[in-house]
Formats: C-alpha cells, sequence, structure tokens
C-alpha cells in the first residue's frame, strides 16, 4: 500500500501516527510494542514528533522496546551514529525504560556486533525468529534500505538475522538486519521523502524484480497489508 502526503511534514505527522495507532493495536492483545528504527534524516522529524508531548503521552512507553534495522559502525557520540539521533530526537525525551532500548554498538567491531545482535534478539524473542510488530525503512537513492546496498551478500544471507557490512566507498562499516528479519515483522513501513528519491522509487516499485540492484525490492508483502510506503508527493513525482 502506498500513501502519498503533500510534504515532509504531513508525512512525518503521518509516521508518528502510525507508530501510535500500531502500538495501540499490538498492546490491545499483548505486553509488548516491538519496533525497529531506520537511520538517516528522512525519520528524525517522525522521531522528534515521538518525542512531542502531544504524541508522547499516547504512547504507552513502559511496553515499548526499541532496535535498530542498522546501525553505522561509529562511535556513540559521531553524528552519523543512527541510535545518537534517536536518543536525540525522542528517546531522551520519552519515559521508556533504558533496557528496553537495544542499540548495535558495533563501533569495536561489526563481525562480533552482528553476532552479539543476533543473541540479543535471540535472548528477546525466547529463541524464535524475531518478529517486529513495526518495522520502519528508508529508502537510499540507489536503492539501498536499512544497510542492505545494491550488490551486498546480505541480501541473500538467508542464514543469517544480522551481518556486518563494509561498503565499497565509503569509510565506515556497518550492521544491517537480513532481509528474512525485516520481511518477518508485522508492519514494514517505508518512509521516503523528496524529489532526489522519485527514481528509486519509480524503480522500486515499478521496475523488474531485482533486489541484488534495488535491495528495497527484498521488502516484500507477506500479505496485502504488512507492507506500507509513506511517501511526499516530491518522492511520487514519478509514480
Ligand atoms: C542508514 C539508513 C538508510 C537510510 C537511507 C536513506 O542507516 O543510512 O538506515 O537505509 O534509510 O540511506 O537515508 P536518508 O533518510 O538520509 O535519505
Amino acid at each position: 500500500m502506498i500513501q502519498v502526503f503533500p510534504d515532509f511534514e504531513a508525512l512525518s505527522t503521518a509516521a508518528a501516527e502510525l507508530f501510535i495507532y500500531l502500538a495501540a493495536q499490538v498492546l490491545a492483545v499483548g505486553e509488548r510494542f516491538n519496533v525497529a528504527l531506520s537511520g538517516g534524516s528522512t525519520p528524525k522529524r517522525t522521531y522528534e514528533l515521538l518525542g512531542e508531548p502531544t504524541f508522547s503521552s499516547r504512547i504507552p512507553w513502559e511496553k515499548v522496546h526499541v532496535f535498530w534495522g542498522d546501525e553505522r559502525c561509529v562511535p556513540p557520540d559521531d553524528p552519523r551514529n543512527n541510535f545518537l539521533m534517536a536518543r536525540r530526537a525522542f528517546l531522551d525525551k520519552v519515559p521508556i525504560p533504558p533496557s528496553q532500548v537495544h542499540p548495535i554498538q558495533c563501533a569495536a567491531s561489526p563481525d562480533r556486533a552482528a553476532h552479539d545482535y543476533e543473541k540479543m534478539l535471540s535472548d528477546f524473542f525466547d529463541g524464535e525468529s524475531p518478529r517486529f510488530d513495526l518495522v520502519f525503512l528508508g529508502l537510499g537513492e540507489d536503492g539501498h534500505t536499512a544497510s542492505l546496498f545494491p550488490g551486498s551478500s546480505a541480501i541473500g544471507d538467508v542464514g543469517r538475522w544480522a551481518s556486518a557490512v563494509h561498503v565499497r566507498g565509503q569509510d565506515i562499516s556497518r550492521v544491517t538486519l537480513t532481509p528474512l528479519i525485516l520481511n518477518q515483522a508485522s508492519r514494514k513501513v517505508f518512509i521516503v521523502s523528496g524529489e532526489k528519491k522519485a527514481r528509486a522509487l519509480r524503480e522500486v516499485l515499478s521496475g523488474p524484480y531485482d533486489p541484488d540492484r534495488l535491495p528495497a525490492q527484498a521488502i516484500q508483502d507477506e500479505d496485502d497489508s504488512s507492507l506500507i510506503w509513506l511517501v511526499d508527493k516530491a518522492a511520487a513525482s514519478l509514480l
């Protein structure tokens, strides 16, 4: 399903409202709302809204558990760090118990961090394959999502839940959840904004299926409601 919003603020507001709606839906029948955040710049406004009283007061933070779909392997105080971005945007402003925030800490060793994250996920999900209630995802201009970049071996890595990624041409390594885990989420919500993403969005949604070239295509719609695209008009301009 794809929803087009007039501008970035409306898009970000819709994403924050969806977070609240899904949390209420899940917690009406369960005890935990498990969400994996995306990084980058697009979701920052959504996260800031979640930190504002009009939004945060509507979320039972004591039942929310926050994970990450990917992380850049930089020091925790590096502005590129996805955990730092989310902390500043909302996590440090809401009453979520620190033990319920599960960052990927990979600055020292991406490979070790990927294995450690898998162990943490296994413990958290009682040895079952992780099923997040919500995964937020972004889209790169090259069609990547999370840290699944074109040609990455992590795209087809069915044996792993999290993989270390060393991106050619980028000076940093990353850790990413694999398509196996991302696809198991009850809701996979892309937040895509801006003219620069228009070509990639059209390619991913309407182009031939080629997840190796367009990794965002690896995120599949298990049924007709698990995959949601929230986009603004500028990003949708070529659809
Ligand atoms: C990351 C993200 C990545 C991001 C896209 C889009 O850690 O970089 O998870 O997948 O969503 O690169 O980034 P922007 O939102 O900054 O355009």
